[in-house]
């Protein structure tokens, strides 16, 4: 296999401690990345580079990982803008559009579902991102979930069980019955196209005792757990993944000092903060800076989804999160990497150390500040994914 010199790099984030400034960034300034095999082959100053089969000279740019992206709904159909117009003249969220998204996505076809996370999947790699998630949990019956998860299937080995988003209209007199569905029949039919299970923990949702059934069950068959908690109100659910050593707890805006001393002595699940949520919904900011002074590990990802976060720039959330919810650029970039590739268990991706698959990016801009000094600029001009530059910017027909 040939190998590629990336070279003159002027800032390569590489989140490796050991190279670099020291800093859990491990920037290297004037540097080289070789990729071989599509993995990292050697980092390190552009004076000491290998030898290599060919040469890309970077133009002095900054290049920093690629983005992982641990928390999206990417598998549904139907638009909510007047929904989100609705919430920006003073309507509240709280989940009731749910259901509006349940009821277009079983109506939808295989192909359009399909069709629509292409475009989102495109969108993503396009915005930097090079490793992504996304749930079940707009079908909330059999089929659809089963469908949903087996097209998410298609695009990403990430893929969540979230029959336990809401309960559905038909059994609303009935929630216990649906409990058991999703903990019994849907969670085996399911099983074999997911990873994780996921269940939304939250007033108007499920309850701390619902939440624990289902994702016990999910752990017994082998699944992975995770959960959306304290979005709407605080709960029990952050403890409660902690708890069942959840991979990561999401959301987490009205979590107390409490939640927060039980993630920082744990030490095994991330929380997950999700800016678009909070800017989308216009809710209270949850604040990085108590999290990240208590030492509890910090991923941040859209949550990209048609009702509460209908986002897929990475970019924006680490504007958002640094410029409300009290990260420096540093920590945002790394929280938005490494700490994305933490909530998802991966250790082969999130930095580019030696042996890393070689997923970075390449910034028109001499500094990954400039990710959050610059809001809302197209600033990720090169996406290469194992190895291999992805050509992400090609247009594509609105649905
Ligand atoms: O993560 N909170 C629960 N689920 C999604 C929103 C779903 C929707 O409104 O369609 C979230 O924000
Ligand atoms: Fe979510």
């Amino acid at each position: 296999m040939m190998s590629v010199l990336y070279d003159n790099i002027g800032e390569l984030v590489t989140n490796d401690t050991s190279v670099g400034d020291g800093s859990p960034l491990g920037v290297v300034t004037d540097a080289a990345i070789l990729v071989a095999d599509g993995l990292v082959a050697w980092v390190g100053p552009s004076a000491a580079a290998p030898a290599a089969d060919s040469c890309v000279d970077v133009g002095g740019c900054s290049v920093l990982p690629g983005f992982v992206d641990s928390h999206a709904h990417l598998v549904f159909a139907g638009d909510r803008s007047a929904e989100f117009a609705a919430r920006m003249s003073g309507l509240p969220y709280d989940g009731g559009g749910i259901s509006t998204t349940v009821e277009a996505t079983r109506n939808a076809t295989a192909a359009s579902l399909s069709d629509n996370l292409d475009r989102l999947a495109a969108e993503l790699v396009s915005g930097g991102v090079t490793t992504f998630e996304t749930k079940s949990g707009y079908g909330l019956d059999i089929g659809t979930e089963v469908r949903s998860l087996e097209i998410g299937r298609r695009f990403t080995p990430e893929t969540t069980f979230l029959g336990a988003h809401v309960v559905p209209p038909e059994y609303r007199s009935a929630r216990d019955d649906y409990v058991r569905l999703v903990a019994g029949e849907m969670l085996a039919a399911c099983r074999p196209h997911a990873r994780w299970i996921d269940v939304f923990c939250d007033r108007g949702a499920f309850d701390v005792d619902e939440t624990r059934f289902i994702l016990e069950a999910g752990i017994a068959t082998g699944l992975l757990p995770r959960l959306h908690a304290s979005q709407l109100g605080p709960g029990d659910g952050i403890r409660l993944g902690v708890e069942l050593r959840a991979a990561s707890v999401d959301h987490c805006t009205y979590a107390t000092d409490t939640d927060i001393e039980a993630l920082a002595a744990a030490d095994t699940t991330v929380a997950t903060l999700l800016p678009g949520a909070e800017f989308s919904t216009r809710a209270i900011w949850p604040d990085g800076r108590r999290f990240l002074d208590a030492g509890v590990t910090v991923a941040i990802a859209t949550d990209c989804n048609p009702g509460s976060s209908f986002t897929t720039s990475m970019a924006f959330c680490i504007a958002v999160a640094v410029r409300d919810m009290g990260f420096t650029p540093a920590e945002a970039v790394w929280s938005a990497t490494a700490g994305g590739a933490v909530a998802l268990r991966r250790d082969d991706v999130g930095s580019l150390a030696v042996g890393m698959r070689a997923d970075f990016i390449r910034l028109a801009a001499p500094s990954y500040v400039h990710l959050a000094y610059r809001p809302g600029v197209p600033l990720v001009c090169d996406v290469v994914t194992a190895g291999t530059l992805c050509r992400p910017t090609e247009s594509r027909d609105v649905q």
